[in-house]
């Protein structure tokens, strides 16, 4: 099997479903090995028919919260295959949502345990498995732009996100060494079974109309990102949290609007600010 993953064995948290699911088929057509780890046993079964990758690809049932699973998860990896190049702590849910007073600290905790225990148990386990095989490895994890501001995802989630950026920071400084490269995705709006539940069609047109590339992001681009830093190529991609969301972050508050209805857009010239000396304008063509 040629590939830029050829001969690589890799673990996908989240694999049967939407980002998880489109990394998969994109590792397997790299040349890689896979596991797939959920909880979802049905989109699991789905997933594995529809993929139709033979004995290259196989499936452990596991909540990612739980230290247990985890361990068979990469245990399987390396009883299967024979080793463990690449672990993707992806899994997710949106987790608790609603006013801060109404939030349940049960519901709080089961979010926390499924966004961030699980990547850090990922971590901890694959790191262990690479450490021993002593050839380095990669970990990626999911984080999201929710992550990164309030304005992206419910409380718990974003600040579950966060987490899982400075936990990516913070361990790849440790595993540098062993030369195992650990770094996160943050997503945009991505077109999934996850960002659709609810009001699918709503949330389309607020991402779209936000982001500046004026489409969702599909679970593609999120594979084709952690193709990258899983491959070769990313070498030298250490402790980073790659964003993947089409200029939505990079655009911050929009006060002015983006693209060809923007003020900016329609207009050039120079505002010469309180100096006393008029702002000079000209109508540009868009
Ligand atoms: N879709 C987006 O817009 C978006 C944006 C930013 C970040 N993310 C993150 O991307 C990741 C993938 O989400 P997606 O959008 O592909 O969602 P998805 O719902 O399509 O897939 C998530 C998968 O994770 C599995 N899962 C959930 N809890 C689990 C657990 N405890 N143990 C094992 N598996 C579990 C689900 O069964 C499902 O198969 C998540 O971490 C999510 O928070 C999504």
């Amino acid at each position: 099997m040629s590939g830029r993953l050829a001969g690589k064995v890799a673990v996908v948290t989240g694999g049967a479903s939407g980002m998880g699911r489109a990394t998969v088929e994109r590792f397997l057509a790299e040349g890689a090995k896979v596991v797939i780890g959920d909880r979802n046993a049905d989109a699991a079964a789905e997933t594995l028919a529809a993929l139709d990758a033979g004995d290259r690809l196989a499936f452990q049932p596991t909540d990612v919260a739980e230290e247990a699973d985890i361990e068979a998860l990469v245990g399987l990896a390396t009883q299967r295959f024979g080793r463990l190049d690449v672990m993707f702590n992806n899994a997710g849910i949106g987790g608790a949502f609603g006013p801060i007073g109404e939030t349940r600290v049960e519901e709080w905790d089961y979010s926390f345990a499924v966004l961030v225990r699980g990547v850090f148990l990922g971590m901890k386990h694959a790191g262990n498995v690479m450490k021993a095989q002593g050839e380095g490895g990669v970990i990626l994890s999911t984080s999201s732009i929710a992550g990164m501001g309030g304005g992206a995802g419910p409380h718990a989630y974003s600040a579950a996100k966060a987490a899982v950026a400075n936990l990516t920071r913070a361990v790849a400084g440790e595993l540098a060494h062993h030369k195992i490269r650990v770094n996160a995705i943050a997503p945009g709006a991505i077109r999934t079974p996850l960002f659709h539940s609810g009001r699918a069609e709503k949330m389309e047109q607020i991402a779209a109309a936000k982001t500046p590339w004026h489409r969702l992001g599909e679970g593609a681009d999120i594979a084709g990102t952690a193709l990258y830093l899983a491959s070769d190529d990313g070498e030298y991609v250490t402790g980073q949290v790659l964003v993947v969301d089409g200029g939505a972050l990079a655009l911050g508050p929009d006060f002015w609007g983006h693209g060809p209805d923007s003020l900016f857009t329609r207009k050039a010239g120079v505002n010469h600010g309180s100096t006393g000396e008029a702002t000079e304008a000209r109508e540009v063509e868009t």
